[in-house]
Protein backbone atom coordinates (compact mmCIF):
# COMPACT_ATOMS: atom_id res chain seq x y z
CA UNK A 1 0.00 0.00 0.00
CA UNK A 2 1.51 3.40 -0.59
CA UNK A 3 0.79 5.01 2.62
CA UNK A 4 3.17 1.92 3.75
CA UNK A 5 6.02 3.86 2.39
CA UNK A 6 5.35 6.96 4.70
CA UNK A 7 6.41 7.64 8.11
CA UNK A 8 3.50 10.10 9.36
CA UNK A 9 1.11 12.19 8.47
CA UNK A 10 2.41 15.77 8.78
CA UNK A 11 -1.02 17.92 7.67
CA UNK A 12 -4.29 15.58 7.94
CA UNK A 13 -7.15 16.60 5.33
CA UNK A 14 -8.86 18.16 7.51
CA UNK A 15 -6.42 20.52 8.38
CA UNK A 16 -5.68 21.25 4.68
CA UNK A 17 -9.41 21.72 3.81
CA UNK A 18 -9.64 24.29 7.04
CA UNK A 19 -6.71 26.13 5.85
CA UNK A 20 -7.56 25.97 2.26
CA UNK A 21 -11.15 27.41 3.32
CA UNK A 22 -9.33 30.14 4.78
CA UNK A 23 -7.07 30.96 2.54
CA UNK A 24 -9.69 31.36 -0.03
CA UNK A 25 -12.09 33.88 1.66
CA UNK A 26 -8.60 35.90 2.62
CA UNK A 27 -8.18 35.92 -1.52
CA UNK A 28 -12.04 36.35 -2.04
CA UNK A 29 -11.73 39.51 -0.03
CA UNK A 30 -8.54 40.71 -1.05
CA UNK A 31 -9.39 40.98 -4.44
CA UNK A 32 -12.92 42.00 -4.52
CA UNK A 33 -14.19 43.57 -7.40
CA UNK A 34 -11.63 42.68 -9.34
CA UNK A 35 -11.03 39.30 -11.81
CA UNK A 36 -7.96 37.86 -10.70
CA UNK A 37 -5.88 34.90 -13.15
CA UNK A 38 -4.80 32.20 -10.91
CA UNK A 39 -1.80 30.43 -12.28
CA UNK A 40 -1.10 27.00 -11.53
CA UNK A 41 2.56 25.73 -11.50
CA UNK A 42 2.77 21.77 -12.80
CA UNK A 43 2.97 19.32 -11.58
CA UNK A 44 2.48 19.69 -7.62
CA UNK A 45 0.09 22.61 -7.58
CA UNK A 46 -2.79 20.94 -9.29
CA UNK A 47 -4.46 19.44 -5.88
CA UNK A 48 -3.58 22.63 -3.60
CA UNK A 49 -5.28 24.83 -6.89
CA UNK A 50 -8.24 22.67 -7.40
CA UNK A 51 -9.39 22.88 -3.94
CA UNK A 52 -8.09 26.31 -3.76
CA UNK A 53 -10.22 27.94 -7.03
CA UNK A 54 -13.52 26.35 -5.50
CA UNK A 55 -12.92 27.92 -2.14
CA UNK A 56 -12.79 31.20 -3.97
CA UNK A 57 -15.87 33.01 -4.56
CA UNK A 58 -15.37 35.67 -6.72
CA UNK A 59 -14.86 35.82 -10.63
CA UNK A 60 -11.04 34.31 -11.46
CA UNK A 61 -9.71 33.27 -14.47
CA UNK A 62 -7.66 29.88 -14.47
CA UNK A 63 -3.89 29.31 -16.37
CA UNK A 64 -1.57 26.50 -16.39
CA UNK A 65 2.78 27.00 -16.39
CA UNK A 66 5.23 24.18 -15.81
CA UNK A 67 8.86 25.34 -14.99
CA UNK A 68 11.83 22.61 -15.45
CA UNK A 69 13.84 22.02 -12.36
CA UNK A 70 17.18 23.60 -12.28
CA UNK A 71 20.36 22.16 -11.78
CA UNK A 72 22.49 21.74 -8.87
CA UNK A 73 24.48 24.84 -10.59
CA UNK A 74 21.50 27.38 -10.34
CA UNK A 75 21.84 30.35 -8.53
CA UNK A 76 19.23 33.04 -6.58
CA UNK A 77 17.91 34.75 -9.43
CA UNK A 78 18.87 32.54 -12.22
CA UNK A 79 16.47 32.00 -15.15
CA UNK A 80 13.85 29.58 -15.54
CA UNK A 81 12.41 27.43 -18.45
CA UNK A 82 9.44 27.00 -18.97
CA UNK A 83 8.27 23.86 -20.28
CA UNK A 84 4.44 25.15 -20.72
CA UNK A 85 3.69 28.59 -21.25
CA UNK A 86 0.60 30.40 -20.31
CA UNK A 87 -2.02 30.41 -22.80
CA UNK A 88 -2.87 33.83 -22.29
CA UNK A 89 -1.88 37.06 -21.65
CA UNK A 90 -1.32 38.82 -18.14
CA UNK A 91 -0.62 41.99 -19.07
CA UNK A 92 -2.84 44.54 -16.87
CA UNK A 93 -3.92 41.54 -15.40
CA UNK A 94 -3.67 40.60 -11.40
CA UNK A 95 -2.08 37.48 -10.73
CA UNK A 96 -1.56 34.93 -8.53
CA UNK A 97 0.75 32.23 -8.49
CA UNK A 98 -0.42 29.25 -7.10
CA UNK A 99 2.49 27.06 -5.73
CA UNK A 100 2.80 23.90 -3.93
CA UNK A 101 5.30 24.16 -1.97
CA UNK A 102 8.11 26.87 -1.19
CA UNK A 103 12.01 25.13 -0.45
CA UNK A 104 15.02 27.15 -1.56
CA UNK A 105 12.82 29.43 -3.36
CA UNK A 106 14.73 29.43 -6.48
CA UNK A 107 12.40 28.25 -8.96
CA UNK A 108 9.92 30.76 -8.20
CA UNK A 109 11.81 33.59 -8.04
CA UNK A 110 12.90 33.08 -11.49
CA UNK A 111 9.31 32.35 -12.29
CA UNK A 112 8.31 35.58 -10.60
CA UNK A 113 10.12 37.29 -12.76
CA UNK A 114 9.10 36.21 -15.69
CA UNK A 115 5.75 37.09 -14.99
CA UNK A 116 6.98 40.54 -13.58
CA UNK A 117 8.74 41.49 -17.24
CA UNK A 118 5.32 40.74 -18.77
CA UNK A 119 3.56 43.71 -16.71
CA UNK A 120 0.77 42.54 -14.96
CA UNK A 121 -1.09 44.89 -12.71
CA UNK A 122 -0.05 43.13 -9.87
CA UNK A 123 1.76 39.70 -8.89
CA UNK A 124 1.00 37.78 -5.50
CA UNK A 125 1.90 34.69 -4.55
CA UNK A 126 0.02 32.00 -2.59
CA UNK A 127 1.60 28.50 -1.39
CA UNK A 128 0.28 25.72 -0.07
CA UNK A 129 3.59 24.48 2.08
CA UNK A 130 6.52 26.70 2.82
CA UNK A 131 9.60 25.81 4.45
CA UNK A 132 11.66 29.17 5.61
CA UNK A 133 14.12 27.10 6.54
CA UNK A 134 15.94 26.13 3.52
CA UNK A 135 15.46 29.29 1.75
CA UNK A 136 18.12 30.48 -0.38
CA UNK A 137 16.60 33.88 -1.40
CA UNK A 138 14.41 36.59 0.09
CA UNK A 139 11.74 35.19 -1.54
CA UNK A 140 8.10 35.67 0.83
CA UNK A 141 4.49 34.07 -0.39
CA UNK A 142 1.87 36.91 0.13
CA UNK A 143 -0.42 33.87 0.98
CA UNK A 144 0.73 30.70 3.13
CA UNK A 145 -0.95 27.77 4.03
CA UNK A 146 1.34 25.91 6.27
CA UNK A 147 4.98 26.51 7.49
CA UNK A 148 6.80 22.90 7.57
CA UNK A 149 9.88 21.89 9.05
CA UNK A 150 13.00 20.35 6.39
CA UNK A 151 11.25 17.17 5.94
CA UNK A 152 10.87 15.27 3.16
CA UNK A 153 6.96 15.50 2.16
CA UNK A 154 4.33 13.69 -0.26
CA UNK A 155 1.07 13.98 -0.67
CA UNK A 156 -1.52 16.41 -1.66
CA UNK A 157 0.34 16.99 -5.28
CA UNK A 158 3.85 16.53 -3.84
CA UNK A 159 5.86 13.80 -5.78
CA UNK A 160 8.90 11.73 -5.68
CA UNK A 161 9.96 10.00 -8.54
CA UNK A 162 6.69 11.50 -9.57
CA UNK A 163 4.72 8.79 -7.16
CA UNK A 164 2.36 9.53 -4.41
CA UNK A 165 0.98 12.75 -5.71
CA UNK A 166 -2.34 11.28 -5.25
CA UNK A 167 -2.29 10.68 -1.30
CA UNK A 168 -5.22 12.83 0.26
CA UNK A 169 -2.74 14.41 3.03
CA UNK A 170 0.60 15.60 3.47
CA UNK A 171 2.75 12.76 4.59
CA UNK A 172 6.46 12.47 5.63
CA UNK A 173 8.14 9.76 3.38
CA UNK A 174 10.64 7.21 5.18
CA UNK A 175 14.07 7.63 4.59
CA UNK A 176 14.22 4.04 3.57
CA UNK A 177 12.61 5.27 0.16
CA UNK A 178 14.83 7.71 -0.80
CA UNK A 179 17.84 6.59 0.60
C1 LIG B 1 8.91 21.66 -6.77
C2 LIG B 1 7.84 22.65 -6.36
C3 LIG B 1 8.46 23.97 -6.64
C4 LIG B 1 9.93 23.71 -6.42
C5 LIG B 1 10.28 24.24 -5.08
O1 LIG B 1 8.75 21.40 -8.11
O2 LIG B 1 6.66 22.46 -7.09
O3 LIG B 1 8.24 24.38 -7.96
O4 LIG B 1 10.14 22.31 -6.47
O5 LIG B 1 11.65 24.20 -4.90
P1 LIG B 1 12.54 25.50 -4.72
O6 LIG B 1 11.84 26.45 -3.82
O7 LIG B 1 13.79 24.94 -4.09
O8 LIG B 1 12.83 26.08 -6.06
P2 LIG B 1 9.38 20.13 -8.87
O9 LIG B 1 10.60 20.56 -9.59
O10 LIG B 1 9.55 18.99 -7.89
O11 LIG B 1 8.28 19.80 -9.96
P3 LIG B 1 6.76 19.28 -9.80
O12 LIG B 1 5.96 20.43 -9.27
O13 LIG B 1 6.38 18.91 -11.20
O14 LIG B 1 6.76 18.10 -8.86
Amino acid sequence: MLLDDTDRVLITKEQLAARVAELGKQISADYAGKTPVLVCTLKGAFTFFADLTRAIDIPVTTDFVAASSYGSGAVSGGSVQLRKDLDNSILGRDVIIVEDIIDTGITLQALADVMQARKPNSLRICCCLDKPSRRRNGLKADYVGFEIPNEFVVGYGLDYNELYRNLDAVYVLKHSIYE
